[in-house]
């Protein structure tokens, strides 16, 4: 029996995907090399752009033939997308081949839904879930493994879909983390691990008593063994000098921070209800490139959020001019359903938020030909 994964969106899902393969592997699946091959299909989804949520229909539109020609294949979608329970329905109504519909925390159980197969079509959407399941991962990005240390989100950002599909945050205990991050390193094959989490400087504030990210941090370094440690992804108003200064200071760590800015234009970013201004942006920064000589520097920017006028799109553009960043991901706002911004007056031209889009990264070109 073989299983196949199609995975989309960011790092967490593809971790995510890790436990799939995990839970499949104890079922007794083995990792199949195609869908052809599979007895199982598994499509783990995004909802971040609506671009991403066309190609997954597009992709298990294809699965019918191969339905057609095994009766006895297993199609199961999960993920950010199906946890919008409109979503999920709209696919188990439109696609009669899918058999397993599940959102982000029904994972765990995949295989009670898998067994229930034979006795028809599945559809469950939690509201929420634990974070501390003990899961077997089948980790497949080679010397790196990711480590999961929160999931979910309690920014609401105006744009973002993810809080509304990964609930509110929920740190997992600092022992869990340390034992998992012992027995990664002993297995001996992995130099590198990656902590994942949608906000991790929020790491450990919903916890009893409170536990800090620099701490988690400098706990982690204090781990014998021969690996780096890096993090993704922080939010600039909760990025605090305790973990500039660990990053500074522990040799384990990656002088890297992915620092996503959204915007470079004040009125903006109190309409995406950031919580940080340009200046306020800017400081940290500064803070970052003084402390940490050649630190590696990303961002994400959002193009064509409501409203936004050529002026104010120039303010993102003199941002990435001024930070000079190693990489930037540049998107064209993608009104989410649901979501505040959705709402509102103004949305951009699709024409105007391509020629945007198309401008800074033009400008992301040329300053990488720049030595900094
Ligand atoms: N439209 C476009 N981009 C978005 N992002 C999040 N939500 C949206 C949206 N509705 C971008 C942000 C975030 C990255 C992961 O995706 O830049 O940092
Ligand atoms: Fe990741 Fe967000 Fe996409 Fe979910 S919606 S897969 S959390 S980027």
């Amino acid at each position: 029996m073989k299983y196949f994964i199609v995975t989309y969106g960011c790092q967490m899902n593809v971790h995510e995907s890790e436990k799939i393969a995990g839970i499949l592997e104890k079922l007794g699946y083995e990792c199949g090399q195609s869908r052809e091959e599979a007895d199982i299909i598994v499509f783990n989804t995004c909802a971040i752009r609506e671009g991403a949520e066309d190609r997954v229909l597009g992709n298990v539109g294809a699965l019918k033939r191969l339905k057609k020609k095994n009766k006895n294949l297993i199609i199961a979608v999960c993920g950010c997308m199906t946890q919008k329970s409109k979503t999920a329905e709209y696919l188990l109504s439109t696609f009669p081949f899918i058999d397993i519909v599940i959102g982000t925390f029904n994972i765990p159980k995949l295989g009670d839904y898998i067994e229930a197969v034979k006795k028809g079509r599945q559809l469950e959407l939690w509201e929420e879930g634990d974070i501390d399941e003990v899961l077997p991962y089948k980790r497949t990005s080679g010397e790196n493994a990711w480590v999961n240390i929160m999931q979910g989100c309690n920014n609401f950002c105006t744009y973002c879909i993810v809080p509304y599909v990964k609930g509110r945050e929920k740190s997992r205990q600092e022992e869990n983390i340390l034992a998992e991050v012992r027995a990664i390193l002993s297995e001996g094959k992995y130099k590198k691990i990656t902590l994942l989490g949608q906000n991790v400087n929020s790491y450990g504030k919903d916890l009893v008593p409170q536990v800090s990210f620099a701490k988690l941090l400098h706990d982690i370094c204090k781990i014998e063994g021969d690996f780096v440690v890096s993090f993704m992804t922080s939010h600039p108003k909760d990025l605090t000098d305790d973990v500039i200064d660990a990053v500074a200071n522990e040799e384990k760590i990656e002088k890297y921070i992915h620092l996503p800015a959204q915007s470079g234009n004040n009125r903006i970013l109190r309409l995406m209800n950031r919580k940080y201004t340009r200046e306020d942006y800017i400081k940290i920064i500064d803070k970052i490139k003084a402390k940490i000589p050649n630190c590696r520097l990303t961002s994400d920017f959002i193009v064509g959020f409501p409203t936004e006028t050529e002026e104010e799109f120039e303010d993102t553009m003199s941002l990435v001019r001024y930070v000079h960043y190693d990489n930037i991901f540049a998107f064209m706002y993608s009104p989410r359903e649901g979501t505040v911004a959705s709402k509102m007056d103004g949305q951009v031209d699709d024409k105007v938020k391509h020629e945007r889009v198309n401008k800074l990264l033009a400008l992301e070109k040329e300053l990488q030909k720049e030595v900094k």
